[in-house]
């Protein structure tokens, strides 16, 4: 490292600057972008030297690496890491990090209350009141406990985890589908087809990649139970929501509760603007104000501490060492 290595944040919505102080007092030079598409990241940084970038949601593609022939680490601003090409990285000798635990306990609490939400019917309870009723049963008869719920999840990492041992804690039969899981967690691990043809409620935890982009369409809605409840706090690309609309309106799918979505913010005509017993929050699972300020100071930390050599335990593809030797010397 020398005192003109420089650092680029592609871009950021945090609000914070925390991640430039921490950079710059580590003696780094610091590039601001707001850059969210291709076109944008290789204009933005193509006359810039950076070796380090962190990034919230700019494509970082082969053509974006081609552009910036010094970088050798990214930081994702964030647990997922969708926007990077992470092969296209590990062949260019480039190192991938997210920042993986900023917000987990946030993430585990949001998913709890709107499995609760769903499954006590609160919305119909709260919209009768306001309107007038007084009665337990009537405007939402189906209210379950979760002693009687079968509660499904996909996925079963730091977050997919933690919801499972906290819903067996409160009496939820959880099972789950996981190819990385081992047995003997809070969750029966099963199929996927398994799980959505036994799951009251489904609550999505699993990583946006080419596999399970769209995993809950048309015929995997058709899986699930008459009246089933689907939660996602993890990626919106999951859901084809043209097709969970139609379920949701022709009765087969009960309700939703939904943080995330194809397309943020959500367009103004989605039709799950409109539908009973949906839920929206606008990707904001992750909040709180401790992980806003986690999450700029634990990406900067780990851009200082892979500069000056240190570990950085959150790499994502430490294969990327095996290709640091055919680097193209940067001139
Ligand atoms: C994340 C997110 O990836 O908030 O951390 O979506």
């Amino acid at each position: 490292m020398t005192a003109s290595t420089t650092v680029a944040i592609t871009d950021s919505d945090l609000n914070s600057r925390e991640d430039e102080q921490i950079l710059r007092a580590a003696g780094l030079r610091t590039v601001r972008l707001q850059a969210r598409t291709e076109e944008q990241v290789i204009a933005g940084l193509s006359a810039v030297p950076a070796e380090a970038l962190i990034v919230q949601w700019a494509p970082i593609t082969a053509a974006v690496l081609d552009a910036v022939p010094r970088c050798r680490f990214i930081c994702r601003l964030g647990i997922g890491y969708d926007m990077i090409h992470v092969s296209a990285a590990t062949e260019r000798g480039v190192a991938v990090a997210n920042v993986p635990d900023y917000c987990v306990d946030e993430v585990v609490a949001h998913t709890l209350a709107m499995t609760l939400w769903l499954l006590r019917g609160l919305g119909s309870l709260d919209a009768a009141v306001r309107e007038g009723q007084w009665s337990a049963g009537t405007a939402y008869p189906r209210a379950a406990s979760p002693a009687d719920t079968v509660l499904g999840l996909v996925g079963l990492g730091r977050i997919g985890g933690k919801v499972a041992a906290q819903a067996h804690a409160l009496g939820f039969d959880v099972v789950g589908n996981d190819p990385y899981a081992a047995p003997g967690g809070a969750a029966r691990l099963t199929s996927l087809d398994d799980l959505l043809r036994s799951s009251d409620v489904v609550s999505l935890h699993a990583p946006l990649t080419p596999q399970t982009r769209h995993l809950i369409r048309a015929d995997t809605l058709a899986l699930m139970r008459r009246g089933a409840l689907l939660v996602n706090t993890c990626r919106g690309g999951l859901i084809d929501e043209a097709a969970l609309a139609a379920a949701i309106a022709d009765g087969a799918i009960g309700g939703a509760a939904l943080d995330v979505f194809e397309t943020e913010p959500l367009p103004g005509d989605s039709p799950l603007r409109s539908l009973p017993n949906v839920l929206l929050s606008p990707h904001a699972a992750w909040y709180s104000p401790a992980s806003l300020a986690r999450l700029p100071r634990q990406a900067a930390q780990q851009v200082v501490d892979f500069l000056t050599g240190r570990p950085v335990p959150a790499i994502l593809n430490p294969e990327y060492a095996e290709h640091v030797a055919a680097r193209p010397s940067p001139v």
